[in-house]
């Protein structure tokens, strides 16, 4: 199952809620790959130290039937990674010129998809070229949303494109919103979430992730946080996330 983690909405969780779900469901034993398509290479620098040598831009520029060799194991087990390094802005431009540039990665995983349990894909907050790839390759986008003013803000484009580039219909799309974020102190109740999301409150997951200062650490650390602190809020909130993803399967 390949899930894209995306909001055209900066600074959400997006890369929190990949590091933490692709840790959490590798530790249940299920086989996961994380891909990071975020030129920021944020997500790559919580398994990898060293500059890697392969990297995203080789997943999706050569032949789909190479793409295993672009894939790196990392320190945890039943993990692996697929990197960004900044050579992915340039790559984000030389797609310009080639046909069926949406579909390159899409292409790239189905080379692999059969070894993975999850293959969960951090996108960039840009609706461009490499976002595009990430949202024809998906059977379900997670969609992490931090209530407040404007939380939704690029929702619906984000939505439509999907079902563009998919050939569907928004309805029948496979998304689901997950709260980030979440303060009691400002946003009170789970029904205010409701309220905000309007006619996508029915694709709100039940995990909720709340704002905390362990998670925060543990992204300035460059750690997943069931490694950086193993019984913090945070580290339980994704736990109960990876669970519900689970049964999204069954
Ligand atoms: N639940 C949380 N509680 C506290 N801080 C958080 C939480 N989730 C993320 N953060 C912090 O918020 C910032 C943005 O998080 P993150 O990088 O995951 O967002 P993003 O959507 O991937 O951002 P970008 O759009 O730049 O890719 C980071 O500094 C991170 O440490
Ligand atoms: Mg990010």
């Amino acid at each position: 199952m390949i899930i894209a983690v995306t909001n055209t909405k900066g600074g959400v969780g997006k890369t929190t809620t990949s590091v933490n779900l692709a840790t959490g469901l590798a530790a249940r034993n299920l086989r996961t790959l994380i891909v990071d398509l975020d030129p920021q290479g944020h997500a790559t620098r919580c398994f990898l130290t060293e500059p890697p040598d392969r990297d995203v831009t080789d997943l999706i520029m050569e032949k789909p039937s190479q793409a295993e060799r672009s894939i790196l194991p990392t320190d945890y087990e039943s993990l692996d990674i697929v990197a960004a390094t900044d050579r992915l802005t340039e790559t984000a431009e030389l797609l310009q010129t080639r046909i069926r540039r949406e579909e390159r990665l899409s292409k790239a995983l189905g080379h692999v998809v059969d070894e993975y349990g999850y293959i969960v894909v951090d996108c960039p907050p840009v609706l461009g070229v490499l976002s595009y790839n990430a949202l024809v390759a998906a059977d379900t986008l997670l969609i992490p949303v931090q209530p407040g003013v404007g939380a939704i803000a690029g929702l619906d484009q984000l939505l439509e494109t999907a079902a563009e580039l998919r050939d569907e219909e928004v309805e029948d799309l496979s998304y689901r919103i997950l709260t980030t974020m979440f303060e009691i102190r400002t946003t009170r109740t789970n029904a205010m979430v409701e309220d905000l999301l309007g006619r996508h409150r029915t694709r709100l997951l039940r995990s909720i992730i709340s704002k905390s200062e362990s998670l925060n650490q543990a992204n300035l650390a460059g750690k997943p946080a069931v490694a950086f602190a193993a019984s913090s809020r945070g580290a339980q909130e994704y736990d109960l996330l990876c669970e519900e993803i689970g049964r999204l399967r069954s």
